[in-house]
């Protein structure tokens, strides 16, 4: 509770963000919803050069690693959801793995208690970097353009700069303590330690230089040759696991979507190593049954509901849910509607039920960490991107020399049987570390198709929060009829079996609701911040309509949906942020 508190205390001192455009954003010709404007404008430049939406994903991929970097990245990892306009429908998994060197109990001491610390904040805690592989397997099986086409924009935000706005130069200035472990992360975040200005342009020369290495050789830009023995000398120098070996083993993995259906929408999203898919699918099943659209958006009958199925689809991603190339997940049981029906046989529309108490975590609030863009272009090709470092700005450790920062994923596995991680979440077996594995994820990329075509992207960051989000973006527009920026903006609320409470964003619940939800027997109500930049989740999303498509930017943050007008022009050759 103490850390909760001293968070809300942070929360409530944090500097506004720039006042981002909050209107929802209409183009018939294509639409990027992301947490950066730069990187949502080089998404929309590419849609408008004759890019498709994998193009412009993969763009916005390289530039968020530049202009968003709590979270964009080349040193993490993430998942993408690809619709083609011919039907196809395929994910790609370029998440992290352990390295070789990992073993089960490399964060417990000799008494066997976790070390505080260790999978978060040292070079142990990270894991082999996927980004790179999995944006150009994407480029080049799905892309139409040349990779120097799709590296190109972000070379030229970190070499020639971004003026930094409210909202970034807030962020190092914050981080800056955590930078200060490491030079290379001082030299990029700061000037020779003192914070940088808004205003003042920020140039990552080392980025722009690795960026050149991967237009150049692919992924031997990157994973061989000049690159990899930065970040091999990196891990050496500071004790982390990771080897050329690791390095040039990675390869990202191309599997088959999870997928369900809703009031006969078709949902497809991320199956293992993330849990998000199948948790989706899993909780869309169980409120299938219920008439959620007679018992209306924030009631508490609305609200029972569905913190019931997010009790039960959490309790099975602690025991169920890990990397299917190192443990059975049973999906196909999990997702299907006969498993759903028995899971909440026991449903109780007047009572609460009770999580098993055994041992809660709390769920640390920090700024996103982790980002989601929507991407849908004019011909029905659609794509929902979701990357991370895990926390913001990850091991908040810059690879000395490449410029860019590295992950703190090895958090995302379970150190001990049933010890919360950093989200609070649990986990056994399914999630344990070993080498080589990917650690068990709750990044929900997903597309939601209407005969076939796509409706609706949406995704989010958050941790544990990212899969409910994703639901209540997914029924506010199928059960609700609201269209994408009220879906979004609509407040949130959170439960994830343990601990056993409810998030909710602050004024989410009326008093009214309140009282009705603890006469059920939800006693345990915690109420977090839900302004800029602090709220539960950040869901840039992208919805067809009848009208064209709308891009909405999650207004809790400074994100941006770009459209494409037929009109634009890139005369100047630049965006026009820089
Ligand atoms: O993969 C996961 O589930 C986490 N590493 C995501 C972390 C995250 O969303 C942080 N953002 N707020």
């Amino acid at each position: 509770m103490k850390t909760l508190l001293a968070g809300l205390l942070i929360l409530c001192l944090a500097p506004p963000l720039d006042a981002a455009t909050r209107a929802a954003e209409f183009s018939g010709d294509g639409m990027v919803a992301s947490r950066s404007k730069w990187a949502s404008q080089v998404g929309a430049e590419i849609l408008a050069d004759g890019g498709n939406a994998v193009d412009a994903a993969v763009a916005v991929g390289f530039a968020l690693a530049v202009t968003y970097p709590s979270a964009g990245n080349l040193g993490g990892g993430g998942f993408m959801v690809i619709h083609l306009a011919d039907g196809t429908v395929i994910t790609n998994d370029h998440r992290e793995k352990a390295p070789l060197a990992a073993t089960r109990d490399m964060y417990l001491d000799e008494q066997r208690q976790v070390v505080e610390g260790l999978s978060t904040a040292s070079h142990l805690a990270v894991g082999v970097p996927g980004t790179v592989d999995g944006l150009l397997a994407v480029l080049e099986r799905y892309g139409t353009m040349d990779r120097a086409d799709v590296i190109n924009p972000a070379i030229r935000l970190a070499e020639k700069g971004i003026v930094l706005d409210r909202d970034l130069a807030a962020q190092f200035e914050r981080r800056l303590k955590d930078f200060a472990k490491y030079p290379a992360s001082m030299a990029v975040f700061s000037k020779s330690g003192a914070p940088y200005a808004v205003g003042e342009r920020w140039r990552q020369p080392d980025l722009a230089a690795t960026l050149k290495r991967i237009r150049k050789h692919g992924r031997a830009g990157f994973y061989d040759g000049r690159t990899a023995d930065l970040l091999v000398a990196e891990m050496q120098a500071g004790g982390g696991l990771i080897t050329h070996e690791d390095l040039t083993q990675y390869r990202s993995v191309w599997r088959e979507p999870v997928r369900g259906t809703y009031r006969g929408y078709d949902i497809v999203s991320m199956p293992p190593p993330s849990s998000g898919g199948v948790l989706l699918v899993q909780m869309l099943n169980m409120l299938e049954g219920l008439d959620i659209k007679a018992s209306e958006f924030g009631s508490a009958a609305t609200i029972h509901a569905m913190v019931e199925a997010e009790r039960r689809a959490y309790a099975d991603r602690a025991e169920y849910l890990g990397d299917p190339d190192f443990f059975p997940v049973p999906v196909a049981r999990l997702t299907s509607k006969d498993y759903a029906r028995m899971r909440f046989a026991d449903f109780d529309p007047d009572k609460a039920s009770l999580s098993e108490d055994i041992g809660a975590g709390e769920i640390p609030l920090e700024s996103p960490d982790t980002t989601h863009a929507s991407i849908m272009d004019a011909d029905g090709n659609a794509v929902a991107y979701t990357t991370t470092l895990n926390l913001s700005y990850g091991a908040k450790m810059v690879t000395t020399g490449a410029g860019f920062l590295l992950n703190n994923e090895m958090d995302d596995f379970s150190a001990k049987e049933n010890a919360p991680n950093f989200y609070g979440l649990l986990g056994r077996a399914a999630n344990a570390i070993e080498p080589g594995k990917r650690m068990l994820s709750s990044m929900t990329p997903t597309i939601v198709l209407q005969d076939g075509k796509p409706l609706l992207v949406t995704g989010s960051p958050g941790g544990s929060t990212i899969i409910t989000t994703t639901l209540q973006v997914i029924l506010n527009v199928l059960d609700h009829g609201m269209d994408v920026a009220d879906a979004v903006a609509s407040p949130r609320f959170h439960h994830q079996w343990q601990p056993d409470r409810i998030l909710v964003e602050a004024r989410g619940f009326s008093p009214d609701t309140r009282r009705l939800l603890q006469s059920m027997g939800h006693t345990n109500l915690v109420e977090v911040p839900s302004f800029l930049g602090r709220g539960i989740g950040d869901a840039n999303s992208v919805m067809s309509t009848k009208d064209g498509i709308v891009g909405a930017a999650d207004p809790r943050s400074a994100g941006r949906a770009v459209g494409v007008s037929p009109a634009q022009s890139r005369a100047d050759g630049k965006s026009p942020a820089e």
